[in-house]
């Protein structure tokens, strides 16, 4: 009777995966629109964007089970609602300790020019960033540390998973896990994640450069966008150079913007944060913050950023590394733009501009699993 029950059980599992594979249909990610104003595309040769890998990329991304004790994934930390951020100042890991700096948005990190991660830029590649957190101690805690299991033992883990055997196989040809196919499964699914159906991408499309007005701008919305793109001497704003337009991401030789606190400890410093995530969707569809801004989540507003770079006061225990974009001509101070009020708004207007709409809702980037855990295949 036994025997009877295991091979009715093994014939249904593969008619199982055999029905599965055949059923899948994969969203695309591989061919999305992208506008012709985009001129820059960091995915390495050896991982070109594929559906099925990027599918695969999803499911990873989304599954607790990536976590040693089945309660945190990456969208834990990276909600789709709050365009892959958190609106938490530091969030927290699977022991309910929480993280040392404020969580990234994820938005167009594909058309980056800097293609180190993290806020102090400690990942070289992507692909390298995405199994970091799976052994961070504090995040999802296969670390090895102290006793916890190991890298190896989520890849034995995985393996005792059904839906890993038809997904790696349908994505690489065979169920083998390693490391290298995670990461780059995650990754692909990472930079498949982009927001160009913004005000801003509606006005670009009708120009043939940034610093002409935009139709579909308003007065205000332009003069934001002018102070934003201008220099310091043609009484711009000079945000331009680091945060560079169309993505907005960051200049990849600049150090610190001034904001050097920690989180949760007032006394502390850190001086080593020279990434940010792009401009675009710092506010959501409504106007509300995606979260707190800054490595330290310690601006909680855009009126309070353009504060800060209206009037950088220059901490003598960053003396050397205040970045001189930001600091007066003869770099003994930082920069003081004297903004008018009219100014800052228009610069706020111009922001908001920045934000998309289908990042917070199209289902390829949302979690493929249902409200019991299970695993709907697409569509
Ligand atoms: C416990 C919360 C948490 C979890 C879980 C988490 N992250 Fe993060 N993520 C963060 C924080 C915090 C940062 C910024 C950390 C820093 O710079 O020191 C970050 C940064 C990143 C970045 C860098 C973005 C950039 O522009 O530099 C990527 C990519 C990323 N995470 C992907 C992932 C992936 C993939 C997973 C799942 C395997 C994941 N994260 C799980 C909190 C989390
Ligand atoms: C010298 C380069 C530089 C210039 C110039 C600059 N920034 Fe930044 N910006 C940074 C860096 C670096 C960060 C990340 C800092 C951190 O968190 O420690 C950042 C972060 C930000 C953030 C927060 C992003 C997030 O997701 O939390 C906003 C908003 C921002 N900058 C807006 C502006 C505006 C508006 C201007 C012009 C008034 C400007 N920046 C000028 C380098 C620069």
């Amino acid at each position: 009777m036994k025997n009877i029950l295991i091979v009715l059980v093994l014939i249904s599992t593969i008619f199982f995966f055999c029905a599965t594979s055949q059923q899948i249909n994969f969203y695309n990610y591989a061919n999305q629109e992208i506008p012709n104003y985009i001129n820059r595309d960091n995915t390495p040769a050896n991982n070109q964007m594929n559906d099925t890998i990027a599918n695969l990329g999803r499911v990873l991304f989304y599954d607790k089970n990536l976590s040693i004790n089945n309660t945190i994934s990456c969208a834990s930390c990276h909600k789709q609602a709050f365009a892959f951020g958190d609106q938490s100042v530091l969030s927290q890991g699977v022991s309910k300790e929480l993280t040392g700096r404020h969580v990234m948005r994820l938005v167009n990190i594909r058309f980056a020019q800097a293609v180190t991660l993290f806020w102090d830029e400690r990942a070289a590649t992507l692909e390298d960033q995405t199994t970091e957190p799976i052994k961070d101690h504090i995040e999802m805690g296969f670390s090895g540390i102290n006793g916890a299991p190991t890298f190896e033992d989520l890849i034995n883990k995985l393996e005792c998973i059904d839906y890993y055997r038809t997904l790696f196989s349908v994505a690489f040809g065979d169920y083998q896990i390693t490391e290298s196919r995670i990461q780059l499964a995650l990754a692909q699914f990472i930079r498949s994640i982009q927001s160009f159906d913004s005000k801003y991408d509606v006005g670009r499309a009708q120009v043939t450069n940034d610093e002409m007005p935009f139709p579909n701008f308003t007065e205000q919305e332009n003069e934001g966008k002018r102070l934003f793109m201008m220099p310091k001497d043609k009484n711009g704003a000079n945000c331009q150079p680091c945060h560079r337009a169309p993505i907005f991401d960051i200049d990849p030789g600049t150090s610190n913007n001034g904001i050097i606190g920690v989180a949760g400890d007032p006394k502390a410093v850190d001086l080593m944060n020279t990434r940010s995530p792009s401009l675009r969707d710092l506010v959501n569809p409504n106007g509300t913050l995606n979260g707190p801004l800054m490595h330290d989540g310690s601006l909680t507003s855009l009126a309070a950023v353009i504060d800060h770079y209206n009037q950088i006061p220059l901490d003598p225990r960053n003396s050397t590394r205040l970045n001189s974009r930001l600091r007066t001509s003869d770099l003994k101070s930082g920069q003081n733009l004297q903004l008018t009020q009219a100014e800052k708004d228009a610069l706020i207007a111009f922001l908001k501009t920045l934000t998309g709409a289908a990042i917070y809702t199209d289902a390829r980037w949302s979690s493929p699993f249902d409200r019991n855990g299970e695993l709907i295949f697409n569509k």
